[in-house]
């Protein structure tokens, strides 16, 4: 029944996410840092907290707050030093808390000492770590756009010649097939890992092997599926993988996660099936389109049974032989309780419903800093407050098309941008929400802080923090939750999400609704008896005689030994 072959650390965990720029400020610049994480550690431990990701702390110009790396041995000036990092791991060690950073690199950033050199003759012996074409005919070398808009290329004028950028212009990309760079990047990863660092999230590892020749992209019409799937999952991608597996990680007992943008349910056990040796983990993006139109880019509904589509395929697809991850948040999406939930009258159930979810698949789950406060979008009312460059960008080329009206924009910034998940985080109600002691935080707190933060949200037994600290004390060392098979009981339902994780002695059923409204459910026949309730979060919720009236997003989650 058990199909998954091995036992480890790092599916019986869950990881929480810090950007680290919104998380604590300690030295009254607006702009959290090293030390803030530092200070903040029995916060997190008193959730629950055993990995913590952090989104990058490198040195960088922060074209792309951090994503543009500038140095990969050294901290990001308004972070700290690397004396702050050395206490800052320490302390976690001391909390047994472990630490996964952000490896970026399918580019640096266009100031690393590379690029610098790079750019200024094509005999230069860092040329190669980037990549170049000539142009045709006086324009681009070819129709690649970047992921932020605009061409893929920058006209470098020394060499006379173009530069590949999928990101923005400040985000050269690396060249790969350079095994000089490889090695760089191997010796960089053994740095940290030497230092004591438990593994590394891998941002856009799936563009790392560019398509062969580089091909114009034959757009349809659906520009991010167009550009996506012609950047990534290139052919040496996974010859790539197996040599930093062979060559650094192999030699560690970390954790390895790829950012899967790209990466399908067909495309997974390549990436991260157990006997592959490439990474332990992917997470991927289906579920993150579903309430997007792919040729607008429009905000849609989701439809409840596509989303249990995509979690059904990606466990078929790894069943016995890899292991998944869940995630509804992180820095580069909305805030999901604005998003999947309901973030006024029924904030508290519908984010702990979320958390349900999150917490009951066969999946390792990822949350981001806040989520455990059922911490919402915000409302953007000026153009100027938005910080995120794609977001930037787009207005830039709204403009350019003449679509000049600012409203229309911010519309669409209030449900799509990330900056949503970037605001600060929100300590307690006094002023910034306690992130920092400065009059001007990097990004606007969000003005609900006086109702939600974390001071508030420990206080109230009843609170989705609670909620949060519960579930992830429940998984905690529970097998069945762990790692029993996953059977989606009701698959069509458009409200109502039910699905039991089961070992030969155990089953637990996750009955969830995914609507404001109360529903009348029919429990599916294969449900005969549910047991005890585990977690709920409603407070009246009782064993089985209370199974078919669903409250609004009403979570439930029973268990039963097996008869
Ligand atoms: C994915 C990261 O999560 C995102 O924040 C960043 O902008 C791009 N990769 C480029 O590094």
């Amino acid at each position: 029944m058990n199909n998954t072959t091995t036992q480890q650390w790092w599916k019986e965990t869950f990881v929480y996410q810090i950007y680290p720029r919104s998380f604590k400020d300690s030295n009254h610049d607006g702009i959290g840092d090293l030390k803030g994480i530092t200070q903040s550690l029995d916060y997190l431990k008193k959730l629950g907290v055993e990995v913590i990701w952090l989104s990058p702390i490198f040195k960088s110009p922060n074209d792309d707050n951090g994503y543009d790396i500038s140095d990969y041995q050294e901290i990001m000036d308004e972070f700290g030093t690397m004396a702050d990092f050395d206490e800052m791991l320490a302390e976690m060690k001391k909390r047994e808390i472990k630490l996964i950073l952000d490896l970026v690199v399918n580019h640096s950033s266009d100031e690393h000492h590379w690029f610098q050199e790079a750019k200024k003759s094509k005999d230069n012996p860092y040329r190669d770590y980037y990549i170049w074409r000539e142009g045709k005919d006086g324009q681009a070398p070819n129709n690649w756009v970047s992921m932020f808009g605009g061409s893929a290329w920058e006209y470098n004028p020394a060499t006379e010649d173009y530069y590949l950028h999928l990101f923005t212009c400040k985000q050269p990309d690396l060249n790969w097939q350079n095994p000089a760079l490889r090695k760089e990047i191997y010796q960089m990863m053994r740095f940290w890992l030497d230092k004591g660092v438990d593994g590394f999230r891998m941002d856009v590892i799936p563009f790392i092997s560019k398509q062969e020749g580089l091909p114009d992209i034959q757009y349809t019409g659906q520009l991010l599926f167009d550009i996506v799937n012609q950047y990534a999952n290139g052919p040496q991608v996974h010859e790539f993988l197996q040599e930093m597996h062979r060559e650094v990680l192999a030699a560690y007992e970390v954790m390895s996660v790829g950012e899967g943008i790209g990466v399908y349910a067909k495309d997974a056990y390549e990436y991260v099936g157990e006997d592959r040796k490439e990474l332990n983990l992917i997470y991927y993006f289906d579920h993150m389109f579903l309430d997007r139109d792919a040729k607008t880019d429009k905000p849609i509904s989701l439809e409840l049974p596509r989303l249990k589509q995509v979690i059904r395929d990606w466990d078929e697809a790894l069943k016995g032989k890899g292991w998944n991850t869940f995630y509804l948040n992180n820095h580069d999406q909305p805030r999901s309780v604005s998003r999947f939930g309901e973030d006024t009258q029924y904030r508290y159930a519908s984010a702990t419903m979320l958390a349900t979810l999150l917490f009951t698949l066969k999946a390792t789950p990822f949350m981001y800093q806040g989520e455990e406060l059922g911490m919402t979008n915000t409302t953007f009312t000026d153009i100027e407050d938005l910080n995120d460059v794609w977001m930037r960008n787009l207005w830039a080329k709204w403009q350019q098309e003449g679509k000049n009206n600012p409203k229309d924009f911010l519309a669409f910034a209030n449900i799509t941008s990330r900056d949503h998940a970037r605001t600060p985080f929100q300590w307690d109600d006094s002023p910034q929400a306690g992130f920092t002691d400065s009059e001007k935080p990097w990004l606007l707190v969000n003005t609900n802080y006086p109702k939600i933060n974390a001071q508030e949200a420990q206080a109230d037994k009843n609170s989705i923090w609670h909620y949060y600290q519960k579930i992830i004390s429940l998984r905690k060392g529970n097998h069945t939750l762990i790692y029993g098979d996953y059977t989606d009981l009701d698959p069509q339902h458009p409200q109502v999400f039910v699905y039991v994780r089961e070992t030969k002695e155990e089953k637990i059923t996750v009955i969830l609704n995914f609507s404001p409204q109360e529903v009348i459910y029919e429990l599916p026949a294969q449900i005969t008896h549910l047991g005890e309730i585990f977690i709920s979060n409603y407070p009246d919720s009782q064993g089985e005689a209370a199974h078919t009236v669903l409250k609004p997003y009403e979570a439930k989650v029973y268990c039963a030994a097996q008869s």
